[in-house]
């Protein structure tokens, strides 16, 4: 029977590639050493041992033996065996030793590669999103839960073995069939069900797109402010990211680009976080420059259903027909974010190379979870809950405007604002800092977010403010919570019309 360290050694032997096999099998086991697969002062096993359990010859081993002791990995003395030295070469050389296995509490960090450590400087999310005032967060508990849950238990009873095998489709084609015919009729959108991919949620279509049709270092252009989750994808993606501006009429894109980007992120139905709607004659100038470049614009439509007052506004992607258009929706703000379930719609060319790249990236899954949302859209019960929620969300967000303007006025209300969402923005003098505002009012367990830390960098058009969540907070609890920001607000020397609720 072979032993862990003969598994470990063959394995790595297949994956080492050029050189002497003794020198392979010295990499192996050096690194085996270093990365404390094999601890200080463990004894190495006999070279013929080691030999026969691997299938090399014992001569093979004697010589990565050999070269582990004149390097000091290993020391060997006649009669003892072969052990590993209590001090190896890299301490010596006063580098940190590269331990896959374990931490220190000092540096927990030193396991990462610098994209990874970048994307940790600029990780964002809270450990805990429920509450006044959590910006995104729907009402989780008022999901028609029963329902869901009776349709998947009709649906597990006898699962269909295609909702139990892997599968490169692109999701579960009775949703995507659902979803073609919904967002045709809610949100203008122009699609076929071969054209739909599910993903799971928005930052994973993100993170599809990037890696599918950009490379290392092309440029992006996206709305500053915008998403942290979506800068943090792409930034992962090691793309470059191009702010634009963000005015009344939505992302305000350069006339006479410099560099071209090859794809263009926006949120045109309500700009996150400020809330502006795209233009009619912007979207016209977006498709423009996507069509005349051959760059894409990535649409995400991530809350339009939301809307309070009118009618949602049609999607960019169907504006016009064949548009240079890939458009990412979510079921994380009608549903819940947990689900986990979000979607893509691509141009017809896109999608088998799409669905194939998710496949292979992702292996997909939670068919059958996607079957019975199917089944709940088809069933009209979703259409009936995202109206209900609509009614919910739009009486909460009047009572916090109300007490917005009655407690600190007009001004205070960010006047790209409309009438939807699940946040809203609070504008705030550009003197103060709202990073310490949000920070006291954490301190009280009220959560809300600094617009300013949206912004991409600090410049001429950058705001201040706290981003607001309504929707999963009930208006006793808003009355409350919103008490507490206003004594922070007083806290940090701004004017009230009153002091106290
Ligand atoms: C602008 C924007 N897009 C997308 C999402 C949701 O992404 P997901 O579908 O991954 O939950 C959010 C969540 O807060 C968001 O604010």
């Amino acid at each position: 029977m072979r032993s862990l360290l003969g598994d470990h050694v063959l394995l790595r032997l297949q994956q080492e590639t050029g050189g002497a096999l003794h020198q392979r099998l010295f990499h192996c086991l050096r690194n085996a050493i270093i990365e404390g697969v094999l601890p200080v002062k463990t004894r190495l096993p006999a070279s013929r041992d080691l030999a026969r359990e691997i299938n090399v010859s014992r001569n093979t081993v004697l010589s990565a033996y050999e070269q582990l002791q004149s390097e000091g990995y290993v020391e060997a003395r006649t009669g003892h065996g072969t052990w590993v030295s209590e001090h190896l070469p890299e301490s010596f050389l006063n580098t940190q030793i590269f331990h896959p296995y374990k931490t220190t509490p000092a540096n927990e960090n030193y396991l990462l590669s610098q994209r990874g450590t970048y994307l940790l400087g600029h990780a964002s999310a809270s450990p805990y999103q429920w509450g006044a005032f959590v910006p995104g967060a729907p009402d989780v508990t008022e999901f028609p839960h029963h329902i869901f849950s009776r349709i998947q238990a009709d649906l597990s009873r006898e699962p269909d073995i295609n909702h139990l095998i892997y599968s490169n489709a692109g999701g579960c084609v009775e949703l995507r069939q659902a979803l073609a015919d919904y967002l045709r009729v809610a949100r203008s959108v122009q699609c076929d069900t071969d054209q739909i991919i599910i993903t799971e949620g928005v930052h994973q279509a993100i993170d599809l797109v990037s890696r599918a049709l950009t490379d290392l270092g092309d440029h992006v252009w996206i709305e500053d402010p915008a998403y942290w989750g979506a800068l943090n994808m792409l930034r992962i993606n090691g793309l470059n990211i191009v702010p634009m501006p963000v005015d009344a009429e939505g992302m305000r894109p350069e006339t006479n680009p410099t560099t071209l980007p090859k794809l263009i992120f926006v949120t045109p139905s309500h700009q996150y976080p400020l809330g502006s709607r795209l233009s009619l004659a912007r979207r016209k100038q977006l498709l423009e420059l996507a069509k005349q470049h051959s760059c894409w614009i990535v649409e995400d439509d991530y809350d339009s259903e939301f809307r309070f007052a009118g009618q949602p506004y049609p999607a960019l992607q169907g504006l016009i027909p064949n548009a240079p258009v890939i458009y990412m929706g979510t079921f994380s703000k009608t549903i819940y974010p947990a689900l986990r379930i979000g979607y893509l719609i691509v141009p017809k060319a896109l999608f088998t190379p799409l669905r194939t790249v998710a496949a292979e990236l992702y292996r997909g899954g939670h068919l059958l979870t996607q079957r019975a949302l199917a089944e709940f859209i088809r069933g009209g019960h979703y259409e009936a809950h995202i109206r209900r929620m609509r009614l919910l969300y739009g009486k909460r967000r009047a009572y916090l405007v109300k007490l917005i303007q009655r407690y600190l006025g007009n001004f205070f209300l960010h006047e790209f604002d409309e009438d939807s969402g699940l946040h809203l923005v609070m504008q705030l003098p550009n003197t103060c800092d709202d990073v310490n505002i949000a920070t006291a009012a954490l301190q009280r367990g009220v959560k809300v977010r600094p617009l300013s830390q949206y912004y991409m960098h600090s410049h001429a058009h950058m705001q201040r403010g706290l981003l607001l969540g309504f929707a999963c907070v009930e208006e006793k609890e808003m009355l409350m919570a919103f008490g507490v920001l206003l004594q922070c607000l007083k806290e940090a020397g701004i004017t009230t019309l009153q002091n106290s609720v």
